[in-house]
């Protein structure tokens, strides 16, 4: 399930660190909200960030370069 087809723009901060959604039920998109817990296997992506900048995180779950948006929702 994805949750838009297109990315997130996040601004984020050096040292910050995100848990992002990665099954697709979170109410919380692009971050984890605690739904993967009712589904096996399903578990949030943590990434660490070294400098601050706007992050593009992907928002349809079907990036190659997951968490980031590599421009696959545009053909979806
Ligand atoms: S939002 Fe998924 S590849 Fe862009």
């Amino acid at each position: 399930m994805s949750h838009q087809k297109a990315p997130y723009a996040v601004e984020v901060k050096a040292g910050q660190s995100l848990y992002l959604c990665q099954c697709g039920q979170s109410k919380n998109a692009p971050h984890c909200d605690g739904s993967h817990k009712a589904i096996a296997g399903a578990a949030p992506k943590k990434v660490d960030f070294t400098e601050d900048k706007k992050a593009y995180l992907c928002g349809c779950h079907q990036s190659k370069n997951n968490p980031f948006c590599d421009g696959t929702h545009k053909g979806l």
